[in-house]
């Protein structure tokens, strides 16, 4: 595996944006944090464990309609076509699919975390020996050029853990009129997305008991401290989960608990005594809400799978 230095050097370029990003944040009213830079190497691994709570149910509720659903998703995907999957993580969940697609061209994995995607190659190579596996590190929003022999294969984007719902609705059209853009002519979309439901099971998967999700939110400081060379004080923060009902939406924090400062990149931000840092929303849509979305994103909805709890759902969108 890597080690942390050439990891760093790696993404060096990123580095610079990272910096304007985090200062732009802390000089907002309120200020705000950029939440795709919750996964570095260590925030990986924490979002891997989130995913095993028994109080996050998302995960879980995915794979269960993935298992009870791959054949039938199979069956719409020509032999040949190549699997795109937007912000891979571990690809886990893309095994699922592996299994019921042998005929594959090839699997793309996009991902900002150049160790997530060298372990799930690793592994996928190992269990799928016959699979062409590509990589790309960084943002999934750039241009997705493929190799020649691939130029024309159909695409299926996969877009699991309702990642979508971390954007906002406007931010989540433009999203998915990039993704229609990078999968070509003939373009089908595979993309979850958490259903509304009561906040008493919606909070506890944002604000789990043994804290992990406290770090994880806590480590974008730990992280802004290590890359940019800031002194923030992790204890002087906590992790805060909401539920916004009007705009139907998890709403995630970092909430000082004095008054104090922080040095980032030579400047100083102050922060009064219970005063927020925004880190993340998860927006949570009904199947038709979902649906209106896609369609603003040129997408037409053709099927949609949920869980026998009705905790989660898969779309299927084509392109026509
Ligand atoms: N896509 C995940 C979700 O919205 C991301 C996530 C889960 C997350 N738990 C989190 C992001 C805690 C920030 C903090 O469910």
């Amino acid at each position: 595996m890597n080690g942390r230095r050439s990891l760093r050097a790696e993404l060096a370029p990123l580095d610079e944006e990272f910096g304007a990003e985090v200062l732009a944040g802390l000089s907002r009213e309120p200020k705000s944090l950029p939440c795709r830079y919750f996964y570095d190497a260590r925030g990986s691994e924490l979002f891997e464990e989130i995913t095993e709570l028994a109080e996050y149910y998302p995960t879980r509720a995915e794979l269960a309609i993935l298992r009870d659903h791959a054949g039938e998703i199979a069956a719409r995907v020509a032999p040949g076509a190549v699997l795109v999957e937007f912000g891979s993580g571990s690809s886990r969940k893309t095994e699922i699919l592996l299994d019921a697609m042998p005929g594959l061209a090839a699997y793309v994995a996009i991902d900002v975390s150049a160790c997530a995607l060298e372990g799930a190659r690793s592994r996928l190579e190992a269990r799928y020996p016959r699979l062409r596996v590509i990589t790309r590190t960084g943002d999934f929003r750039m241009p997705l050029d493929l190799p020649a022999e691939l130029a024309k294969a159909p695409r299926l984007g996969f877009f699991p853990g309702s990642t979508i719902g971390n954007l906002t609705r406007e931010e989540a059209v433009g999203l998915m009129v990039d993704m229609r853009r990078a999968l070509g002519k003939e373009p089908r979309l595979l993309i979850g997305a958490d259903l509304r439901k009561d906040e008493a099971l919606l909070l506890p998967a944002y604000n789990d008991a043994r804290g992990v999700t406290a770090a994880f939110n806590l480590n974008l400081l730990a992280r802004i401290n290590r890359e940019l060379g800031a002194d923030f004080d992790l204890s002087g923060f906590r992790h805060e989960a909401i539920f916004d009902a009007r705009q139907s939406r998890i709403e995630m924090r970092l909430v000082s608990l004095r008054g104090q400062e922080a040095r980032v990149l030579g400047r100083r931000f102050v922060f009064a005594a219970q005063e927020r840092i925004h880190t993340e929303y998860s927006h949570k849509y009904t199947v038709l809400d979902f649906q209106v979305l896609a369609r603003r994103a040129g997408w037409s909805p053709v099927a949609v799978w949920r869980d026998a709890e009705l905790l989660f759902s898969v779309h299927e969108l084509i392109a026509p």
